[in-house]
């Protein structure tokens, strides 16, 4: 059982600082929308603002608590806003509207209106669905776009500028899940959002190292200096005012805005000047799908998570079957027993979902066999606990069947018992390097998802076949896997990461910790983590948590380990839901990320 908190205190004293001058008026708003709630004197709040724990990666801590609503996300200032929404009579879907526009204009690195990602919901009756707003490749796009005149793959054409732009789907994304399930006026969510990029937010140490980083390939990309290429340091505050611009039109003109007439002919304009093919018809073409979540149960747990184009819910159901029936619990947590039951679960996962996955709508996928128990178990029959198996070993099973935290990941529960759990993204860092000065965003580069020849890795290492190549008008397979598990028929956690290939097993880490080992939602976040994904074959540990005694046990038991300086494995935001009802945070002090509620 999970440790939960009996008492709501207010634990850490909130500290405006002088870097938060902007964001007083966020508070403001949030705090009178919290009188209503302290009226009733019924509930004690608990409110932390912008100083989450920057714990040592081992330690035991309880994250932020709340007793209705909570979101955590990659930034404070977009945790501030989609609270605030709540806190104003919205629901959690107009605070995923909220908060997702408040990370494209704080969060450039990920946060985005030139990409995309998925949305999955669970409501307080208990129903799940979710919505894929995954980006789509051109009409003009065809499946060797990325080889060069030797048939090789050009990876600078697949990652870099116009061609590797796939068609956005944030913004009908957003405005769909509004659609069906929002209760505020879009004009009440985008306000907020448009005040905050034109009154600015203050850039952090991590924000200003990042984009120093990316300075020179943003230039050379974009082919001008702007906005993101002029020297930026901590607690410089960045408006973005053509940002600002772009929010305004999709407030006074709703999605159409993006997808149709002159901001769809400009977007195609700017990224065929760029090497790109998208055109203006290609936006206009552009749906999204409400589809079925992947579900499946895990001893007493019920997993929903995202299923095709997103790899993402069958690739941890196929791990978390392989595993179910090892009692990891009687195991030491981190131990190299352990980490080997991890390994070669998920050696065995990846290598069916580079050959299976795809598309759903262009290859059909067998996902009931995939995640049958039979074929799961006999997947793990060759499994030595006394020596590593050899990826070239495994192959996908016959059914007749770098460093990166660029995506970003946002967990919000409102006070009706609404869960929502979005992933989202632009790709790479900065997504293509490309920005549009005159809309205020970077592009996404999400056309390297794609297997741009069979075999050959994509920038996260991952080989694909022929079910992922590039197709005009298909999505990209995808590793992003917001989750939601519910314990006993209630829910219990929302969680999801950035983290490219890593972020299934990052998601499955996150499980298993809470699971197995009891740890509340932070101390489950805070731990050190590990990867492995089939090819290449090698077992990736964080530089931190993980001692050479123990990568020297699994070399010798035939693993090949690797533990590069400054490598961090995902950055989770996660809820969990104690069983006295109490919200816990797990926002990961691996990024600047906030958990904020009431
Ligand atoms: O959809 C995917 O799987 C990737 N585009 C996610 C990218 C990501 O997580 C970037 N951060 N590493």
């Amino acid at each position: 059982m999970a440790k939960g908190p009996t008492l709501i205190t207010i634990k850490r004293a909130i500290n405006f600082g002088t870097q938060l001058k902007s964001f007083i008026s966020f508070m403001h708003m949030i705090l009178q929308s919290l009188k209503r709630y302290l009226c009733t004197g019924a509930i004690i709040i608990f409110f932390s603002l912008g100083c989450q724990p920057k714990s040592p990666l081992t330690s035991d801590i309880l994250g932020v608590t709340a007793e209705n609503a909570m979101v955590v996300s990659a930034r404070k200032e977009a945790s501030a806003i989609g609270l605030s929404v709540m806190a104003q009579g919205g629901n959690a879907f107009d605070a995923m509207f909220a908060t997702e526009l408040a990370l494209a204009v704080v969060y450039p690195y990920a946060g985005n209106l030139g990409g995309g990602g998925f949305m999955v919901y669970r409501l307080a009756d208990g129903s799940t669905g979710s919505l894929d707003y995954r980006e789509m490749a051109p009409s003009a796009a065809h499946r060797d776009m990325f080889l060069d005149s030797l048939g090789n793959h050009d990876t600078a054409k697949s990652t870099l500028g116009g061609g590797s732009i796939a068609v956005p789907g944030t913004i009908k994304g957003i405005f769909e899940a509004h659609k069906k399930f929002g209760l505020l006026s879009v004009e009440a969510l985008i306000n907020p959002v448009i005040e905050l990029a034109e009154n600015g937010y203050v850039v952090t140490q991590k924000q200003s190292e990042r984009l120093a980083q990316y300075r020179d390939i943003i230039t050379q990309t974009t082919g001008i200096q702007t906005l993101y290429t002029q020297e930026i340091n901590p607690g410089d505050t960045i408006k973005n005012l053509a940002l600002a611009k772009t929010l305004r039109q999709l407030r006074d003109q709703g999605q159409e805005a993006f997808y149709k007439g002159v901001m769809a002919e400009h977007m195609s304009h700017y990224i065929q000047a760029h090497g790109g093919v998208i055109q203006s018809e290609d936006f206009e073409r552009y749906k999204v799908y409400w589809r079925d979540p992947v579900s499946f149960h895990y001893q007493d747990l019920t997993i929903t998570s995202m299923g095709p184009p997103s790899s993402g819910g069958i690739c941890l159901g196929q791990i978390m079957g392989m595993l179910e029936s090892y009692n990891l619990g009687d195991l030491a947590h981190n131990s190299a027993l352990y980490i080997q039951h991890l390994t070669e679960a998920e050696r065995r996962a990846y290598a069916d979902r580079s050959h299976y996955l795809g598309d759903p709508d262009f290859i059909s996928i067998p996902t009931q066999k995939l995640l049958s128990r039979s074929y799961l178990d006999q997947k793990m029959t060759s499994f030595d606990a006394d020596w590593a198996t050899s990826s070239e070993d495994i192959s996908h099973g016959p059914l007749i069947g770098h460093e990166s935290d660029e995506t970003t990941h946002y967990s919000i529960v409102d006070p009706m018992g609404n869960a929502v759990s979005v992933t989202t993204t632009i790709n790479g860092a900065y997504g293509s390097k490309l920005f549009d000065p005159e809309l205020g965003f970077f592009y996404n580069n999400e056309m390297d998802d794609f297997s741009a020849k069979p075999g050959t890795p994509n920038m996260f290492g991952l080989v694909g076949g022929a079910a992922n190549a590039i197709a005009p008008g298909k999505r990209m397979l995808s590793s992003m896997t917001p989750t939601i598990v519910t314990r006993q028929g209630q829910l219990w956690q929302v969680l999801g990461t950035p983290g490219g290939s890593t972020i299934i097993t990052t998601v499955l880490q996150i499980i298993l910790n809470t699971h197995h080992f009891d740890m509340g939602m932070q101390t489950a976040v805070n731990q050190p983590r590990m990867h492995h994904q089939w090819l290449p074959d090698i077992l990736q540990f964080e530089s931190e948590g993980f001692d050479a005694q123990l990568l020297d046990s699994l070399e010798q038991k035939g693993y090949k380990t690797i533990q590069k300086e400054h490598r961090i494995i995902g950055k989770v935001d996660a809820i969990m839901r104690h069983p006295n009802g109490v919200l816990e945070a797990g926002a990961d002090p691996r990024g600047d990320d906030t958990a904020l509620g009431f």
